[in-house]
């Protein structure tokens, strides 16, 4: 604990931090003596948090409401935490509320997820990087969905904005170690937060029954941050992943992928 505390602290910041894989982020940092800075939109949730996690911790928690698809959000974010010395800056928000095609849904509700999960990730990454060169230590986990493996009917702009998540990861995986900075894209699959029990709902998809927990997505992504670039949930280091390569077989899979779905939310 102390040794991981040593590495990635004294102060870690999470997006999405009200709930789910993010909540269970802060609660699990918080047992290893890491201060937190919660971010989300909602103040009510991040303050029952913050506070449940005084009662079981000693580390101190700032909340801060910052809607990550703003073009201010990581300036923002970057002036909340300048008192602190963040050594792991986690983003986590980022997946697709629109649940819509592409053509039926305005650009702007595409800007704003290319925004959250593409332009302020980046810059969150940029800022918080320079002190953690300074420092020679840290970490940063940017959470990533399999979708970045290629685009998917009715998830386009998700899966370029997750793909882009990974490209950068690996980019900054192999020029931060040169700096002591830990870099994970760690990719997960269907995972069960409130966020997608809401996209679930209103699609009309039942519930699967094997999602993965949030305690132990969080639990997973903080014993893999040594070793990125990449985590693919459930897999060992050494599979290669879902990640076709020739043309035929990254057709196969996007058709692949839609008949599954549709079947599954046939048996509804
Ligand atoms: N759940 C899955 O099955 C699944 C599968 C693959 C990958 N992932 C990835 O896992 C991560 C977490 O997913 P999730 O299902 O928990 O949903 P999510 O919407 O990405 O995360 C929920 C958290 O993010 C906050 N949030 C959402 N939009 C925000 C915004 N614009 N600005 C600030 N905070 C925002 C929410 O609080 P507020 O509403 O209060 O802002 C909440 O704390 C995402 O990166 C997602 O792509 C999830």
């Amino acid at each position: 604990m102390a040794e991981f505390a040593a590495k990635y602290g004294p102060w870690a910041l999470i997006t999405g931090a009200s709930e789910g894989t993010g909540a269970e982020f802060a609660r699990q940092l918080a047992a290893k003596g890491l201060n937190l800075i919660l971010i989300a939109r909602r103040e009510g949730p991040l303050d029952a948090l913050a506070e449940e996690i005084g009662k079981a911790h000693t580390v101190k928690v700032i909340t801060a409401t910052v809607d990550l698809t703003k073009k201010d959000a990581a300036t923002r974010i970057a002036e909340i935490a300048a008192p602190f010395e963040v050594g792991l800056m986690i983003a986590n928000a980022g997946a697709d509320t629109n649940g819509s095609l592409f053509l039926d849904r305005d650009i702007a509700d595409w800007e704003a997820l290319v925004a959250m999960n593409v332009s302020t990730t980046m810059k969150l990454v940029h800022h918080f990087g320079q002190g953690m060169r300074a420092r020679g230590r840290g970490g940063m986990i940017l959470v990533g969905s399999g979708a970045c493996y290629g685009g998917l009917n009715g998830l386009g702009v998700y899966c370029a904005s997750k793909g882009f998540v990974m490209n950068l990861a690996e980019g900054l995986w192999a020029e931060f170690r040169h700096y002591g900075i830990d870099v994970l894209n760690l990719i997960l699959g269907r995972t069960d937060t409130p966020a997608h029990r809401k996209i679930l709902e209103e699609g009309g998809q039942p519930i699967p029954s094997d999602m993965a927990s949030p305690v132990d997505v969080a639990r997973i992504g903080l014993e893999q941050l040594p070793h990125g670039p990449i985590y693919n949930w459930g897999s060992p280091n050494d599979q290669p992943g879902f990640a076709p390569q020739s043309p035929d077989a990254r057709r196969a899979r996007i058709v692949m992928i839609e008949e599954m779905s549709t079947a599954y939310a046939a048996k509804k």
